[in-house]
């Protein structure tokens, strides 16, 4: 296993029990939204939120526990955008994780309870009292998850995907989609991650801002490749849903070749502003590789 392997195992194992603490016990009243609560976010996914903030934390220089806590509200908030992303009214996607998807395990009432419910307990965990020294800090932390989740955000990126079904967008409407429904909340995760530093360094907090713009539309870039190329076992959700559903995707636009080439572009755009901070960036780096590079 390589260096990088081992830390992302080691960091996805921690969030893993900082989420299920974070959860209510599924035997708690109400059982069955609980229990999906915790089908929806426990033992699976990638947890690429979750090292993107702890990774730009080490480069802060952010105590772990605090970005426990930044990085368990972006996750949180995440789950809920793929619980709701897959529903009928959606992309009606039966598969994710693995597993069957949420509605299907429960029902699509209950689908919707836990989005809601994961949303609300993503806030009530980054109003964490121990997570700042400073409280308007703590404000600027809230505020930016709600605008990256929000209408100006996820939200509103989910909105605009689901109104250009059949559509023939060109590559900058699509790209103003990607950085919406996928790139906002990744930008949150590395940057909230920065913020549970004591100081922070006006000059990091850029770097990882624009490395995580490009990271975050990458992201998104080589989902849509994913989604034309993998099969539905790696991926652990239905493979050419895209094309199915008639979406425009990077794929449509410019074709598989021209989308990879793109992926390696904001790679390399992503990795420019680390480069005069060395071995401090290293977590970055090797993440921002893997999300281009993965295969599932
Ligand atoms: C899938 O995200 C949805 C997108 C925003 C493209 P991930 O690929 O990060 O999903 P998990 O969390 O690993 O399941
Ligand atoms: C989903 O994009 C983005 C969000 C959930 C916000 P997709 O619809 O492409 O995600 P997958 O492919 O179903 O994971
Ligand atoms: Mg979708
Ligand atoms: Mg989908
Ligand atoms: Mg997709």
């Amino acid at each position: 296993m390589t260096d990088f392997q081992s830390w992302a195992r080691h960091t996805q194992q921690r969030m893993e029990q900082v989420l299920d603490t974070l959860l209510p016990p599924a035997d708690i009243a109400p059982q069955k939204l609980h229990e999906a609560m915790r089908y929806a976010v426990l033992g699976g996914g990638k947890r690429v939120r979750a090292l993107l903030a702890h990774a730009a934390g080490e480069l802060c220089g952010a105590p772990k526990e605090k970005v426990d806590i930044a990085a368990s509200a972006v996750e949180l908030i995440h789950a809920y955008s793929l619980v709701h992303d897959d529903m009928p009214c959606m992309d009606d996607d039966d598969l994710r994780r693995g597993k069957p998807s949420c509605h299907k395990q429960y029902d699509d009432a209950t689908a919707l309870l836990v989005g809601d419910a994961l949303q609300t307990l993503a806030f009530q965990s980054l109003a964490t009292p121990q997570l700042c020294t400073h409280a308007n800090r703590q404000l600027e932390m809230l505020n930016l998850l709600a605008i990256a989740s929000g209408s100006r955000g996820m939200a509103g990126g989910q909105a605009i995907d689901l109104a250009s079904v059949g559509k023939e967008l060109d590559q900058s409407e699509l790209e103003y989609m990607h950085i919406h429904k996928t790139g906002a909340l990744i930008r949150a995760a590395a940057l909230l991650g920065a913020y549970c530093a004591d100081d922070v360094d006006a000059e990091r907090i850029n770097a990882i801002d624009h490395y995580a713009q490009s990271i975050g539309l990458a992201f998104q870039v080589v989902d849509d490749i994913l989604d034309a190329e993998a099969d539905s076992e790696t991926l652990g959700k239905t493979a050419g849903k895209d094309a199915e559903s008639n979406k425009p995707t990077y794929v449509t636009i410019l074709g598989i070749d021209r989308a990879k080439q793109l992926a390696q572009e904001l790679l390399e755009n992503a990795l420019t502003p680390l480069a005069s901070y060395g071995e401090d960036a290293t977590r970055l780096h090797q993440l921002a590789q893997f999300i281009t590079q993965r295969s599932f």
